[in-house]
């Protein structure tokens, strides 16, 4: 949630920083801003709208500079505008500051500053904090760092916050607690950032900021301290990403160019990993960690969003071949209610960036209480992934569209490599079954590519059904979470109201909405509930509901039932979630599309969910 880019060393900071934001424009695009200071001269340019529109608007003015701070942003307070646009100034206009994440004692500290004489020409958390540390500074008579720790250690909440001081004209200050931030190392100049996209150009030597540390950052010195001010040695880690991974590559939108990667990354996640030939799964984080698997009590999966759906599929999976109780938690829930949480408990993170703030907070109270954490992660050195005690990468690359796509089947193939791997130890999965779901497996990406080889009736159905108000998404079993994915990606990105259900739990409520009007589509793979939910089918049908199936290559009887098929090739049900995705996140997108809808961008979302 808001991206945070900075530079310092003998560039043009503006345009760098400005690359950097439209690269990290998915966590947040209601407004944004650069901070730029020029022979000590300190310049804000700030603008509401997407970071195109800052672009345009500074045509014509000086945004020379060779330290630069911007960032771009996901209103938590104050609704989107110039005003409330980051960078915000101090009262003495010699401080420019950025944030991401919430201060959540700034009214108190508000009221403290307003009756100190202070005014505020924002409504954010943001100005108050840079206001509380220009008063500290003041007061104490101290240097900016210390003024920084003084505040810093008063604030609750959390942020990953950027400073730049018309009295430091070099430098750029920056402290995260809970926001991620990453720092590139160049030869005589740095580059600070939410994540590693605006940085991977320049160089690929960079350095994890960790919580409660604060940097100070020069063209040639690069200083950590802790908020007790000792020094930390930067551990510097080298990306392994390629630009090209986080450019569009020909297609006209992330979200399709990531929709069509999955063959390649659905293989990259299997590669090295899954060796159906000779029976084997090498995972090495589930491998050192066996024990804990096979004597867990139960595995309480947290996660939020699409990779919660990943999780409810992960349920079916590991009690199927595992035969372990699963618990599958929305974050958010799970961290506020006090949750019986016994040592030797297992908990399984899912999270495509790995920085969402409600799976974090989550992860880091069940760690105090002695669980085993283990992370099903995608961004490599994210916070999830480093909080984790052991973990699998997805090994998706990098997910730019906001809507997940690519990640979700990472996530499933791992989640199957797991299950399979710890039944398989355990015993509670036979060999024929063992070896025949991994050889399945295996055939998934070739089996990806054959639903993508040809979208076009796909598209035909998205503009058929595009002015719908409402859909209905129904699953049987391992389905039923991709009912529920289906429903979330249209809602998303064409803003249509859906709902995803159990397909024999409508008869409870939801079949009430069926009409002439009602698109329902049905997830109706071959599997072991095919005859019921060629039943389900029928009570659609008898009411006049609209049927969309996604079903199984040479199925005889769905196709003749429904207004329209999506046709997806045969699999064991348990890994066919891996398929029947597919034809729903490609409805989704051409939706969204025949709309005229921003697909990457979609209104009210961002991608990395940093705020509580
Ligand atoms: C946001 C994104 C979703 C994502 C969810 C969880 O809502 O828009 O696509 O599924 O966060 O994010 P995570 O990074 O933890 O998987």
């Amino acid at each position: 949630m808001c991206g945070i880019v900075g530079y310092t060393g003998p560039r043009e900071a503006f345009p760098v920083v400005l690359k950097g934001l439209k690269r990290l424009e998915y966590r947040g695009y209601d407004s944004s801003g650069i901070a730029v200071l020029n022979n000590g001269q300190m310049n804000v340019f700030k603008k509401k709208g997407k970071v195109a529109e800052l672009e345009e608007d500074v045509i014509g003015k000086n945004v020379q500079g060779n330290i630069g701070i911007g960032h771009t942003r996901w209103a938590t307070h104050g609704e989107p505008s110039d005003r409330n646009a980051h960078p915000h100034q101090s009262q003495s206009g010699e401080l420019a500051m950025i944030h991401n994440g919430i201060i959540e004692n700034y009214t108190q500290i508000k009221q403290e500053l307003l009756s100190k004489g202070y005014s505020f020409k924002s409504d954010t958390d943001t100005e108050v904090l840079l206001n509380f540390i220009e008063d500290i500074k003041k007061n104490n008579n101290c240097p900016l760092e210390e003024a920084m720790r003084i505040a810093l250690k008063r604030v609750v909440g959390a942020y990953c916050i950027l400073l730049i001081s018309a009295e430091y004209p070099e430098t750029i200050f920056a402290a995260r607690k809970g926001s991620p931030l990453v720092i590139g190392i160049g030869k005589g100049e740095h580059f600070l950032a939410s994540d590693a996209s605006p940085i991977i150009e320049y160089t690929k030597e960079v350095v994890y900021v960790n919580d409660y540390e604060i940097a100070i950052v020069k063209p040639d010195e690069l200083i950590l301290k802790n908020l007790g001010n000792e020094k930390q040695t930067p551990f510097i880690t080298k990306l392994d990403m390629e630009l090209a991974a986080i450019e569009k590559g020909g297609y006209d939108h992330f979200m399709l160019k990531e929709i069509h990667e999955q063959p390649e990354t659905i293989f990259d996640c299997l590669r090295g990993r899954l060796l159906a030939q000779s029976g084997q799964i090498s995972m090495s984080g589930i491998e050192n960690n066996l024990d804990a698997f096979i004597n867990a009590n139960r595995i309480i999966i947290v996660a939020c969003g699409t990779s919660w759906h990943a999780g409810l599929i992960a349920e079916y999976l590991i009690e199927e071949l595992c035969r372990i109780p699963v618990e599958v938690e929305y974050a958010s829930e799970f961290r506020y209610r006090n949750p019986v949480i016994h040592p030797g408990d297992v908990i399984i993170a899912i999270s495509q960036s790995g920085e969402t703030a409600d799976t974090l907070v989550a992860l880091e109270s069940a760690k105090e209480k002695g669980a085993f954490i283990f992370g099903v992660v995608n961004a490599v050195g994210s916070s999830i992934a480093r909080l984790s005690h052991a973990g699998a990468y997805t090994h998706s690359g990098p997910e730019i569209g906001v809507a997940s796509t690519k990640a979700f089947t990472g996530q499933l193939a791992v989640l199957a490599m797991m299950a399979l791997k710890i039944g398989y130890a355990k015993g509670t999965i036979d060999e024929n079954r063992y070896r025949h779901l991994l050889v399945e497996l295996e055939s998934i990406p070739e089996k990806v590519k054959e639903i993508l080889k040809d979208t076009s009736n796909i598209e035909r159905i998205a503009k058929k059904y595009k002015e719908a108000t409402d859909f209905l998404f129904l699953g049987r079993g391992y389905n039923f979470p991709v009912a529920l994915e289906g429903a979330l990606k249209l809602k998303e990105i064409s803003y249509i109201h859906a709902e995803g259900y159990p397909a024999a739990e409508m008869k409870h409520g939801p079949i009430a909405l069926v009409d002439e009007h009602l698109p329902v589509v049905f997830v109706a793979t071959k599997d072991s509930y095919y005859q019921k939910i060629v039943s389900n089918v029928q009570e659609i049908k008898a009411r006049k509901g609209m049927v969309i199936a996604v079903a199984t290559e040479g199925d005889e009887i769905i196709p003749g039932m429904a207004d329209d098929v999506m046709l997806v090739p045969d699999a064991d049900e348990a890994i066919a979630p891996l398929l029947s995705v597919i034809p729903l996140q490609l409805l989704s997108y051409y939706v969204g599309l025949a709309k005229g809808l921003d697909v990457d961008k979609p209104r009210n979302l961002a991608k990395s969910v940093t705020v509580e």
